[in-house]
Parts: structure tokens; sequence; C-alpha cells
């Protein structure tokens, strides 16, 4: 898949910008705050529906507007297809896909995919389990609808029987209507358990490729644990067991919404032992075994998004980035980098015919 052109109107920092990009590689360069993550986002809006970056729309429109429009040309399958996002203050957000309004906004994540890599990724080594539990849900809901539904009905099964468990502080707890939350609960935590299980097991040989390869089979051993209550033990037995504690909390303390995927360096968690390269690299490994499992199920190469890519990683690193990338391993590229000489003198290296657009304050100034 490819984008042809994007054109930006009120879009962040951007007035009115057109774009028209190479099947391969794209290069946005220029100066620190110029606008450079701002058109992957804009890019990243059209097949999300959101942003990367700020979940309130509103804060997308450039300061002082009241609407912002993005436009991208795809071609997909050897087909052409205009896709454009739009918000307004006050009405509803409109995916168009050759002039036809999206009626249900998530319908249309998943059909045009895209892969970010991005600075505050590290966020997924550091944070806390909800945001690798977020990741790996949004990657296997893109590649299974049924996984969405399930994880929509567990979240909201979770918060009635939560609420259920603290009204019961003051009241005799209705058991049936606890056995009707639970049952539903343990059909879906089952469900997303057992994928989330099974896309670990394809991810993880696809992920130790890549991170092998890009630290030179530097003897770095990393893995990913996927960590669950119910792993070995049935769920219902265990909400059953676990009912007493759950009043006295008042909150459910069972369940895969507490599950973890635990990422290691040899015998240590990454997070307190990696290197600031080392971090890098899995984050890298990570996205592009997101990159090549979104294209194993769907047949399609997502668009690669990298931004800020090259600080921290040494020159073997990469090269070796580039080198994928030349091989034709990835489809079409998106690069920000805020040193043009570096990135110049990079796909100059790697014999690679990029096409460069230099921003400056919003506007695009050379071609
Ligand atoms: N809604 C908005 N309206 C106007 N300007 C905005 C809006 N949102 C963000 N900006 C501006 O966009 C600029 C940041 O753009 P961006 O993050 O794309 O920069 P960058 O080129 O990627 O910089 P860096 O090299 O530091 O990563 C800031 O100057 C910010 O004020
Ligand atoms: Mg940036």
């Amino acid at each position: 898949m490819h984008l042809k052109k994007l054109t930006l109107y009120d879009f962040k920092n951007y007035e009115e910008a057109h774009f028209t990009f190479d099947n391969k590689v794209n290069c946005f360069l220029g100066k620190n705050g110029v606008g450079k993550t701002n058109i992957l986002d804009g890019i990243y809006y059209l097949g999300f529906t959101k942003s990367a970056l700020n979940g309130v729309d509103a804060q997308n429109i450039r300061h002082g507007k009241n609407q912002f429009i993005v436009k991208g040309q795809f071609s997909r399958n050897n087909q052409s297809a205009e896709v454009i996002c739009s918000y307004a203050i006050g009405s509803k957000k409109i995916i168009r896909e050759d002039g036809n309004d999206t009626k249900k906004l998530s319908d249309h994540i998943g059909r045009y995919p895209i892969v970010l890599v991005a600075p505050n990724d590290i966020e997924l080594i550091w944070g806390g389990s909800e945001l690798r539990r977020k990741f790996f849900d949004s990657l296997i809901a893109q590649l299974d609808k049924n996984y969405l539904e399930h994880l929509i009905i567990y979240t909201n099964q979770l918060k009635q029987r939560n609420s259920l468990l603290k009204f019961s502080a003051d009241r005799r707890l209705d058991y049936d209507l606890l056995e009707t939350y639970d049952q539903r609960l343990i059909h879906s935590g089952n469900y997303i358990h057992q994928k989330r299980a099974a896309f670990i097991t394809s991810f993880l040989p696809l992920f130790k490729d890549h991170y092998a390869f890009l630290s030179g089979e530097a003897e770095e051993e990393v893995d990913i644990e996927y960590k669950s209550d119910c792993t070995d033990q049935d769920f219902g037995v265990m909400l059953k067991n676990s009912i007493k504690r759950d009043v006295i909390l008042q909150r459910t303390s069972v369940g895969i919404h507490r599950d973890d995927f635990v990422f290691t360096l040899g015998a240590f968690e990454l997070k307190r032992i990696g290197s600031q390269g080392q971090q890098k690299s899995f984050l890298i490994g990570l996205k592009l075994a997101e990159f090549q499992s979104i294209e194993n199920v769907k047949k399609i190469k997502p668009l690669l998004l990298l931004d800020d890519i090259f600080d921290k990683l040494d020159d073997e690193r990469i090269h070796k980035l580039v080198a994928l990338v030349v091989d034709g391993t990835f489809g079409q590229l998106f690069i920000t980098d805020a040193r043009p000489d570096r990135s110049r003198k990079l796909l100059e290296d790697a014999n690679v015919d990029a096409e460069l657009f230099l921003i400056d304050a919003g506007k695009l100034v050379e071609v």
C-alpha cells in the first residue's frame, strides 16, 4: 500500500500543505518544532481516525480555526482510494472513503494499516502494564474484529461488576446479578486470554529475528513473557474464590485486566538493565514485528512512519535499519530527522533514492 498524496488544511501548524510522495522513502527534514511529526500525525489520522499524540481532536485544529481536514490519496491493491478525515468543533469527526462517510469509525481502523515508531514509545518499556496491554490489544484488534468486541464486553462488565462490589458495602451483595456479570466476564475473558497467548507465540519469533538483526547478534537475548492470572488457573474458579477479597477491596482482583507482557534482556527486566540503545532497538524490534504480523494477516504492507528514529541508535544499527528498507522488507516509509545532513548521508551511503521535504514553520520550503 502507498500514500501518493497528502493534503493538510488547518491541521496543527499547517494552514494548507500539499505533499506528493515517493513510493519508497520520504524524509521530512527541518529544525525542532517546525512540524515534521505533525505530518506523520496527519497520516496516522487517515489510518487510525485519531492522533497518535493528542487524543483531543479540537487541539489538533490550527490555533484560532474551527476545522481541520486531512486528505490522503492511497494506492491499495493497485486501486486508488481517497480518504478524508475532518473534524469541526461541535460536530462529529468524519471519515470519508471515496466520497462515502464511514458509519462506524472503528470499522475504518485497520483498512489502511500504519505502523508508527515514535520517541514516546519508550513509555511501553517504562510505563505500567496498561500501556503494554493497550499496544498488544490494539494490534490484535486490527487483525481480529471479534477481539475488539470481546474487549468492549469485558471492560463494560468489569465496570459494572466493580460498581456492584462498591454498592455492596452498604447493602447485601446481589449474587444473581454478580453471576450474570461473571458469566460474561468469563466468556470474554477466556477468549481474550487465549488470543493474547496465541498472538504472543506467533509474534515472538518475528520480534526476536528483528532484534537479532538490529543488534548484529550481539549476544543479547531478548524475550517477552505473557503473564496472566488465567494462564494456569480457571478464571471462573478464581472469580468465585476471590469474592470475599473483592468485596473488601471493592473491585475485581483477578482477571485479564491485570495481564502484563514482561520485556526481558538476558535474565533481567529490560527497563532495569537495558541501555538506551538496547531499549530503542527493542522498541523498533516490536514495531517491525507489528509490521510483519499485520502484513502476514492482511497481505498488505503497512505504511511505516519513523519519527526521530536515528537518535540514540549507533551507526551500525542505523545502517541495518536502512538496509531493511532498501531490500524491500518494508513498503513505503516516512522518516523525520532534525539533522538533515545525517539523513542525507545515510540514505546516500545506502544508495537509497529518497524524496526529501524540507520543512520550516509549517511550510514546505523545498522539494
Ligand atoms: N493546534 C495547533 N495549532 C498550531 N500550531 C500547533 C498546533 N499543535 C501543534 N502546533 C505546533 O506544532 C509545532 C510542533 O510540531 P512538530 O511536533 O511536528 O515539530 P517537529 O518538527 O517534529 O519537531 P522536533 O524536531 O522537535 O520533533 C509546535 O510549534 C506547536 O506549537
Ligand atoms: Mg518531532
